[in-house]
């Protein structure tokens, strides 16, 4: 890792060893999974963390309630957080700008305006986008590797250490929809492992993070007394 790259910690023990330091500040980084991955938790979790130390961040989510997905981490442990800190935006709100631009119906000109206000007027330095699937849904896409990769550009130009979600559907050889792991910077893969009979473990990879030297290796993920950490699968001796 060079000394001069500035990081974002992960705050999930193993982790930042496993990707050579953490994360590198402005990245954009994809997190993909199949459903229930703990996709959602474990960004959240990375961004509740920062935004402890002062990174304040901007927590996009199109799938779930701000209500809900706050309730949900509450449940996990993740303590009530000062809105200036970590401010979670849902679709209610976007709906309400839209309204705005009805005759365009960019959402992706929306959102990306939306985040330029915000952090310009809050200092948010990470965000998130919960999920790609719901934003598609909703963006009705004409040809979607195109505004995909616009997407990417405007993310870019704001400067900001970004995590976009998106699902793996099960079974599926790929990791997202319309080969947009070639404009990531990084790529964290999360999915289920059957071991042997009954059980079932939720490993992570680090697919790729331009410029560090990681593990290439899928790592147990696990969730526990408020926590997350990784550790290393064993092989299995033949
Ligand atoms: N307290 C807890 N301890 C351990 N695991 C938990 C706890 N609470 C929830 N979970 C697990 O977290 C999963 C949901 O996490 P999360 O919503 O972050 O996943 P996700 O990948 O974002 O899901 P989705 O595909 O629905 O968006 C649950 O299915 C459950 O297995
Ligand atoms: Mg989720």
């Amino acid at each position: 890792m060079e000394k001069d790259l500035p990081i974002i910690p992960t705050h999930v023990a193993g982790l930042d060893e496993a990707l050579g330091g953490g994360i590198p500040q402005g990245s954009i980084v994809l997190v993909a999974g199949t459903p229930g991955t703990m996709k959602s938790s474990l960004i959240y979790n990375i961004m509740y963390h920062n935004a402890q130390e002062g990174r304040r961040g901007l927590y996009i989510t199109l799938e779930q309630t701000t209500e809900s997905l706050r309730h949900a981490m509450e449940r996990m442990g993740y303590g009530a957080i000062d809105e200036g800190r970590l401010y979670v935006l849902d679709l209610g709100v976007l709906r309400a700008s839209l309204k705005k631009a009805e005759s365009t119906k960019d959402w992706i000109g929306i959102i990306v305006d939306i985040v330029k206000e915000a952090v310009a007027a809050n200092g948010y330095e990470i965000l998130a986008l919960d999920s790609m699937e719901a934003l598609y849904a909703i963006a009705n896409f004409e040809v979607p590797r195109r505004e995909l990769f616009q997407l990417y550009a405007s993310i870019r130009e704001l400067g900001l250490t970004t995590f976009l979600i998106a699902e793996t559907p099960i079974g599926s050889s790929k990791i997202t929809q319309y080969g947009e792991d070639f404009l990531a910077d990084g790529i964290l893969h999360l999915r289920h492992v059957e071991v042997g009979e009954t059980d079932v473990q939720l490993r992570l990879r680090t697919v790729k993070m331009r410029m560090m030297n990681h593990v290439h290796n899928s790592m147990a993920l696990t969730f526990g007394d408020g926590s997350f950490g990784v550790t290393h699968v064993l092989a299995r001796k033949k």
